[in-house]
């Protein structure tokens, strides 16, 4: 196989999903490649109790109801729209979904201003349609309709970004479940094959999912995904896709489980100050998402890597978190300061450890900042 920067989650994990198939006695709804519970499996990972003979990874971490009410929504004819703060994995679990119950999670459109119905229906070969005329074969089916076509899933991602022509072009695949081609004279419906569905993603910061219309809204089940605070399931998370990276960069280096808990710490902290904030002044830019938490610590690790002596160290931990979450000046950095006095400093005083140097390499890029 050729190598890929960043291979799909069917290809990343083939040979998990082979062995899923071959093991799965259970009903499937449509085509599906797995039953519903096997591709629960998939997304969270096996247990003692499911008597597997071998591991399955978890790869999505989260409340196992979002989880089922998810592969519920695709078995029934609604689509399904995971909502939520920006980084909270709704992305990966719509590959995750997709790839599961149907190997194939790159049917995307991404929802865009600048999206057109073309994107969602079809558009033309012009230099075909010169030559031949308009045809089937002169027609550029779009992911959502090649999905259609073979009845598996079409993701959509950052529905609430495109404009409502797109939305209620969605509507009718939606409800009709066919798309007519009125320039074509015969053969000119696709019909949807069973198994088809759509995962929808959107962002709830941007703007509002309140005004997708109410059509869309009925049409799709809304899955809400929130920001995980728990503690361990967050840690869980960032080791998760943290030894991923290393693995991918091929790097050899350990994260230190003290500097693990302090980046932890640092982003709950952070989410406490947000929560009693009284204006958006008094709030960090960042939505201070896990997403977020482990690209703080990428960029630390690859700071260590090529610049540092391959050890990561609080210092540059520290760095790379003032660096990623001042995004505004002056008014990120005011409360990156008022944080790193008022809360950094007294912990390193009383708790010692790694918190004086994390309090040091903090106070030095705020610094360098303002
Ligand atoms: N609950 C989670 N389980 C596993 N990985 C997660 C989870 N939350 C976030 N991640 C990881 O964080 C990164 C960002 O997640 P993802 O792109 O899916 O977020 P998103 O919700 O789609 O964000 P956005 O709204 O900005 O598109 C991914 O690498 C993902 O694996
Ligand atoms: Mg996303």
């Amino acid at each position: 196989m050729t190598e890929m920067l960043r291979a799909p989650a069917e290809v990343k994990y083939a040979e998990e999903l082979d062995w899923l198939e071959s093991v799965d006695d259970g009903p499937k709804p449509f085509s599906w490649r797995l039953s519903p519970r096997m591709v629960r499996l998939f997304v969270l990972g096996s247990e003692r109790a499911d008597g597997l003979d071998r591991e399955i990874s978890q790869k999505w971490f989260g409340d196992r109801s979002f989880v089922e009410r998810s592969i519920v929504t695709l078995a029934s004819d609604r689509g399904l729209l995971l909502i939520g703060d920006p980084g909270t994995g709704k992305s990966w679990l719509a590959e995750l979904l997709a790839a599961a119950i149907s190997r194939n999670s790159t049917l995307v459109v991404q929802g865009t201003a600048g999206t057109t119905e073309d994107h969602i229906k079809y558009s033309w070969n012009v230099s075909m349609v010169i030559a031949k005329g308009q045809s089937r074969a002169s027609m550029i089916p779009s992911p959502i309709m090649t999905a259609m076509e073979k009845g598996v899933i079409g993701r959509f991602e950052e529905l609430t970004r495109s404009t409502s022509d797109v939305q209620d072009a969605l509507i009718s695949i939606l409800s009709e479940k066919y798309v007519s081609i009125p320039e074509l004279e015969d053969d000119n419906i696709v019909f949807a094959q069973p198994g088809f569905s759509i995962i929808a993603t959107a962002n709830s910061r941007d703007r509002g999912v309140n005004d997708l219309s109410s059509a869309l809204k009925r049409r799709f089940n809304f899955v809400r995904i929130p920001v995980v605070t728990n503690k361990k399931s967050e840690a869980e998370i960032v080791r998760f896709r943290t030894s991923e990276l290393l693995r991918r960069h091929q790097i050899e280096l350990d994260v230190p489980p003290n500097l693990l808990d302090i980046l932890l710490q640092s982003f709950a902290d952070l989410r406490a100050a947000a929560a009693s904030a009284t204006s958006d002044d008094e709030k960090l830019e960042s939505a201070l998402s896990t997403a977020e938490q482990i690209g703080v610590l990428e960029d630390a690790i690859l700071h260590s890597t090529f610049f540092g002596d391959r050890s990561l160290r609080a210092e540059t931990l520290a760095g790379s978190l003032v660096g990623s979450l001042a995004r505004r000046s002056p008014e990120d950095l005011a409360i990156l300061n008022k944080y790193w006095h008022g809360v950094v400093e007294p912990r390193s005083k009383e708790d010692g450890g790694e918190w004086p140097a994390f309090l040091e390499g903090g106070r030095q890029a705020i610094a360098t900042l303002s």
